[in-house]
């Protein structure tokens, strides 16, 4: 079963093959109408559950649309609106839905829910956001950054923020992909270390700096995300702000990457916290090409899952 779990679960050449097929399906589109179909229909007659337990635009439209494009269609269905979200276990769900659809994308908070769906279907289960992790959002940036810059192997990435779920697929991919990360931002909000760790061990250059203007020096790239996400209790909001105040990405920080680094953001942002709306809109910011590329990325993890 070739579920898409993680990026670090994931073998190199998969993935490398996952961007590839991304990159020439979306040459393939060049100039087409949104709605209208690919040439090549390789999900005709499946069917993909799509399930929501957390809110989404990005991943709930182009993970939609990418199965339509490629002739499949779709259920998307609120956690909250299944038996699952009253106390029907994520075993017997994995089991009933697997009966009916060929394909699941899950966006859920505990990743053991993630883990347990994946291991009681009998179909390829894709990691549509948890606590832990974004592996989806990350192949489309890594696809984006190659888009503009070439190979990502050997850059440099900075992350400046909160040490999310978002920086742990970061992590995951710098193992992977063979680039190099720093992460600045308040020792309270550090990522992970099992995450530091792993990419280390794979040869991954890991970095911590606490100071932001030291960190971006010599970035390829520069990333941030929201500093409270969606599993976070509004309650620390106010804590969060002062503690992240200083790791906000502007002009100022900007200034101190490379002449030629770009700027992500996988959105949605809070515009003039975690990044300034001068960089948000600037000549650096790639982040709506992130969002495009969604699209693309997902249609080739669905691929690969389904071996079609
Ligand atoms: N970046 C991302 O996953 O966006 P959504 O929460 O809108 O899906
Ligand atoms: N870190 C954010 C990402 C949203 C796409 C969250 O988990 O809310």
């Amino acid at each position: 079963m070739k579920h898409f779990l993680d990026i670090n679960k994931t073998d190199p050449a998969a993935l490398r093959g996952m961007i590839d097929a991304a990159r020439a399906m979306k040459t393939a589109r060049n100039g087409r109408p949104k709605g209208m179909p690919d040439d090549d229909q390789p999900l005709k007659g499946r069917m993909v559950a799509l399930i929501f337990e957390k809110p989404s635009t990005r991943t709930r439209v182009s993970f939609d649309v990418g199965v339509r494009q490629m002739g499949g269609q779709t259920l998307v269905l609120s956690g909250a609106d299944m038996q699952l979200g009253h106390g029907e276990t994520i075993a017997d769900t994995a089991r009933v839905m697997s009966r009916y659809v060929d394909l699941i994308m899950i966006r859920t908070f505990e990743e053991a829910v993630l883990l347990e769906m994946a291991e009681h279907a009998t179909v390829p289960v894709i990691n549509g956001l948890t606590n832990r992790s974004h592996p989806c959002q990350i192949m489309a940036d890594v696809m984006t950054f190659e888009e503009h810059r070439g190979p990502i192997a050997g850059k440099k990435v900075v992350w400046s923020g909160d040490g999310n779920n978002v920086f742990a697929s970061f992590a995951h991919a710098a193992g992977q992909f063979g680039f190099n990360l720093t992460f600045t931002g308040p020792e309270t909000l550090d990522p992970e270390r099992v995450f530091l760790d792993e990419a280390r061990a794979k040869g991954a250059e890991i970095t911590i700096e606490r100071d932001p203007h030291k960190a971006v020096q010599g970035a390829d790239l520069v990333v941030t995300d929201t500093w409270v996400s969606m599993h976070d209790p509004q309650s620390a909001r106010e804590r969060r702000h002062n503690q992240l105040r200083g790791y906000q990405v502007n002009a100022a920080l900007m200034a101190q990457a490379k002449p030629d680094a770009l700027f992500m953001h996988c959105l949605p942002a809070h515009r003039d916290d975690e990044a300034t709306s001068e960089v948000m809109d600037g000549p650096h910011s790639v982040v709506f090409d992130e969002a495009e590329n969604r699209l693309h990325a997902q249609k080739a993890i669905m691929r690969w899952c389904l071996g079609v």
